[in-house]
């Protein structure tokens, strides 16, 4: 295995489970330092114990991303830790499924505060360190929904169009001072989130089958593949890369239909 990200430091969001743990393990395998942040501490301590198992070098946090203090706290022990950052990535997110109408407002800041406010609270800490790199990086997990609507999604589909609108304005904002800033944008991709997500509509294998007919690559995607992409815009093979989107999705947004 190439080491791409040997003796670089990287703090990840969401990092105990699905998308956010595969980056966790590639970017250890790639020579990363890792600190994991995530509200679920069981799942961050046994991604840590496994990147140790392996012979990388992680750290977790217990850290709900939607709350700034937690985010501070976590930035800094991960800094301190490591003596820097050069790398944020933000994974955590979650879905509220329902008709926006029967939407309670603590619903509807509960997604924000995971999937868009853990953003600004992220870079916010971190930027202090990253501005210490000549070179600094920030990588934003979106989602299809950061571009078109899905169904009975109303407040993640904003949050995910909203997380490609951020960190298009922090590429603008701090590319001067040495940060790329971009969005990856998964597909369905298998994982615990679009499990349970797809277990509210009673069969969720049948539900899944169905999601696949409309996915040109005809898989749903795992999270080592979505990894792979947050891997390259963190580090200098994207080099001249920044404010974009990275769509990986198998092709579901290549076409207006799929038979
Ligand atoms: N799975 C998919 O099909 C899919 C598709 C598009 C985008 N995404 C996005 O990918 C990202 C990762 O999702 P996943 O599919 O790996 O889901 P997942 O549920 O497996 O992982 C999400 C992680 O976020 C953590 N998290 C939730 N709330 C948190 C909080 N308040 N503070 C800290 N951590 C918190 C969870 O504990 C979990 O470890 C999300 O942003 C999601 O929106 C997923």
């Amino acid at each position: 295995m190439s080491r791409r990200l040997e003796g670089q430091t990287a703090w990840i969001g969401g990092a105990g489970s699905g998308i956010g743990a595969a980056v966790a393990r590639l970017f250890a395998a790639e020579g990363a330092r890792v600190a994991l942040a995530d509200v679920r501490t069981a799942a961050g301590k046994q991604v840590e114990a496994e990147i140790a198992a392996a012979g990388g070098m992680a750290m977790f946090s217990t850290c709900d991303v939607g709350r700034e203090n937690d985010v501070r706290a976590a930035v800094d022990q991960a800094a301190e830790r490591f003596g820097g950052l050069r790398i944020v990535v933000n994974c955590a997110g979650v879905v509220h499924v329902g008709p926006l109408h029967e939407l309670d407002e603590d619903d509807w800041d509960h997604v924000m505060g995971v999937n868009l406010k853990s953003i600004f609270f992220s870079f916010k800490h971190a930027w202090n360190y990253l501005r210490e790199n000549p070179q600094s990086y920030m990588v934003n997990v979106g989602s299809i929904s950061s571009f078109v609507g899905q169904a009975a999604t109303p407040a993640y589909t904003a949050s995910k169009h909203a997380v490609l609108g951020l960190s298009r304005s922090i590429a603008l904002d701090y590319a001067a001072a040495g940060l790329r800033c971009n969005c990856v944008c998964p597909g369905i991709t298998d994982t615990p989130m679009l499990r349970e997500h797809l277990g509210k509509t009673g069969d969720a294998d049948l539900a899944l089958l169905k999601r696949l007919h409309r996915v040109p690559l005809g898989r749903a995607l795992v999270p080592l593949d979505v990894a792979r992409a947050v891997l390259y815009l963190s580090c200098e093979d994207s080099a001249g890369v920044t404010g974009t989107s990275l769509v990986v999705d198998g092709g579901y947004l290549a076409a207006a239909e799929w038979e």
